[in-house]
């Protein structure tokens, strides 16, 4: 096992921290989050404490249902005590691209519901200034307008395929525009400015209250950035 995988383990374990008995939490999606829905799995086991998780994606629920964790009604998310989340970039100022995997929607809905969040995300991932494209949800009949508003706004949309070239559609039947901005001075002005062009269902760009970030280092190490 790399050094890297050996932290982002250590990191899953550590944020373990943050968890409590009777616990309602939100899980992102992702692969860092499916590691630390795995050591959830264990450590409710072996503490025979009973919580209840909500997970963001099927990709998370088949991780959830592995790990034998109890799954809780959608209609609770405004009750979330925590939630766990991965990132696809982090600034310096805590600003967050996140959309990778395509469940930026419920990403939104648990990290604003929740009482504390916490980000897990390897080093490679903290960078100065936000700069890969943004992933942008948007209504498959708004497309067209969609993306001519976002290049009206400076953005250069790219239609988010899979293999062979079909578009790629998120768990709400909606399609991704991945939009190049270049370096982002300004994230939540721009994730305002995006969020109100018409067919646009949700935004990559998330700058939510987090109460800790931890940090999966390439020397194996974890640190704990409190914003
Ligand atoms: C999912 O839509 C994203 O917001 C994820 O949080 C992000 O892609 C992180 O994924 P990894 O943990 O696999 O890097």
């Amino acid at each position: 096992m790399s050094k890297l995988a050996e932290a982002t383990n250590a990191m899953a374990r550590q944020a373990l921290e943050n968890v409590k008995p009777k616990f309602l939490i939100g899980l992102g999606s992702g692969s860092t989050v499916a590691v630390f829905t795995n050591a959830l799995g264990e450590f409710v086991r072996e503490k025979r404490i009973e919580v209840r998780v909500l997970p963001s994606s099927l990709q998370i629920q088949v991780a959830c249902e592995a790990a034998r964790l109890q799954l809780a009604e959608p209609s609770l998310a405004p009750y979330v005590d925590l939630t766990v989340d991965g990132a696809d970039q982090i600034d310096k100022r805590f600003n967050m691209i996140k959309g990778g995997g395509g469940a930026l929607f419920r990403e939104r809905i648990l990290l604003s519901a929740a009482k504390r969040s916490i980000i897990l995300a390897d080093e490679s991932k903290f960078v100065e200034i936000l700069d890969m494209p943004v992933p942008v949800e948007v209504h498959p009949f708004g497309r067209g307008l969609a993306e001519q508003k976002l290049r009206g706004i400076g953005g250069k949309p790219h239609l988010r395929t899979q293999n062979k070239g079909y578009p790629f559609f998120t768990e709400n039947g909606n399609i991704i525009l991945d939009v190049e901005f270049g370096p982002i001075e300004k994230p939540p002005e721009l994730k305002s400015e995006i969020r109100m062009l018409p067919g646009v269902i949700e935004v990559g760009l998330f700058d939510e209250k987090i109460f800790g970030f931890y940090r999966a280092r390439t020397d194996g190490n974890v640190d704990l950035i409190r914003p």
